[in-house]
């Protein structure tokens, strides 16, 4: 038996960053999930342990979406019975609005791929990794796992039809800040509340910054992408499940950020910046808040991974 053990490293992303709703993605470089993969005797894929968790995954392959998107991976290989143990270390919350359940599905998955010899390239691993946003989900929503597996930042262009991914430029001085209040919102939830239509005047002025934004991107115009962060469709609608969104935005804007927006489907709030310092201190600004109204809260500050994904 070949004794070789992988291990890799799939980092937390920000879905949606306020003018794209599931079609705009970036990756931190921390936190993220670990997961590490051997051979074995023993027919199929188990779960060994997982760290990290409080015991709330499950070491089923099939209820892990670590597990079924390296399944899933297997299945089209026809390689389901290969003997491999998987352990998973989650180094990020989970429910967080920071990809939690797509790094591990990334993880898994690119993990399962490296072990074999990689026999897909990176991006035909999505299509797998998506099965393991499903089973967290119920929807095959993209954003947080393309931006886990391939980093940087990234427009999904189209995921209904086929999977469309066109990365964006990364100005050279752009920070992220995140601010995690330890209050529990479902992905789940918070996109049943969503109005399944919006108004013209909204899809303008959406259109608008989400145009004003990439183009931003490309010319490293930081009062542009300033300008363009903004979301007048998804974030009136979900600010109500985060306690104090709107006076933690007010501060992350006070101390610098070019705009702040909810990460994902919350509970995190995140703030892109220009420059490490200013990050920090928004960071702390944002913090401060959520610690001022009693709620324990995590601060990540992170230069964009433009890596993703990465073998340890
Ligand atoms: N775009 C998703 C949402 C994030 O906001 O519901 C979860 O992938």
């Amino acid at each position: 038996m070949d004794d070789k053990e992988i291990r890799v490293f799939a980092p937390a992303t920000v879905a949606n960053v306020a003018c794209g709703f599931d079609q705009l993605g970036f990756a931190l470089s921390h936190p993220g999930d670990e997961v590490v993969v051997r051979f074995t005797d023993r027919p199929g894929l188990v779960i060994t342990h997982i760290t990290g968790a409080d015991g709330k995954l499950s070491c089923d392959p099939r209820e892990n979406t670590a597990g079924v998107s390296a399944l899933a991976m297997l299945e089209a290989l026809d390689k389901k019975d290969l003997g491999i143990e998987m352990e998973i270390h989650k180094k990020m919350p989970l429910g967080s609005g920071l990809g939690s359940s797509a790094a591990s599905s990334v993880a898994g998955v690119f993990a399962v791929n490296e072990l074999l010899g990689r026999p897909f390239e990176k991006k035909g691993l999505l299509p797998f990794a998506l099965e393991g946003e499903f089973l967290a989900h119920k929807a095959y929503v993209a954003d947080n796992v393309t931006s886990s597996l391939l980093g940087g930042i990234l427009l999904l262009k189209d995921v209904e039809h086929n999977l469309d991914v066109q990365p964006l430029p990364v100005p050279a001085e752009l920070y992220a800040a995140v601010v995690y209040p330890q209050v529990e919102i479902l992905t789940k939830t918070a996109r049943a509340i969503l109005s399944p239509t919006i108004t013209l005047k909204q899809h303008i002025e959406q259109s608008g910054n989400l145009g004003g934004f990439i183009v931003g991107l490309f010319k490293s115009d930081y009062d542009l992408i300033a300008r363009s962060l903004r979301d007048v469709v998804i974030e009136p609608q979900r600010a109500h499940l985060i306690p104090h969104f709107y006076i933690v935005k007010e501060a992350a804007l006070h101390a610098g950020a070019l705009g702040c927006s909810i990460s994902g489907s919350g509970p995190s709030v995140f703030a892109l910046c220009k420059g490490n310092d200013i990050a920090d201190q928004v960071g702390l600004a944002m913090q401060q808040v959520f610690q001022d109204a009693g709620i324990p809260c995590e601060v990540f500050v992170s230069a964009i991974n433009t890596e993703g994904a990465i073998k340890l």
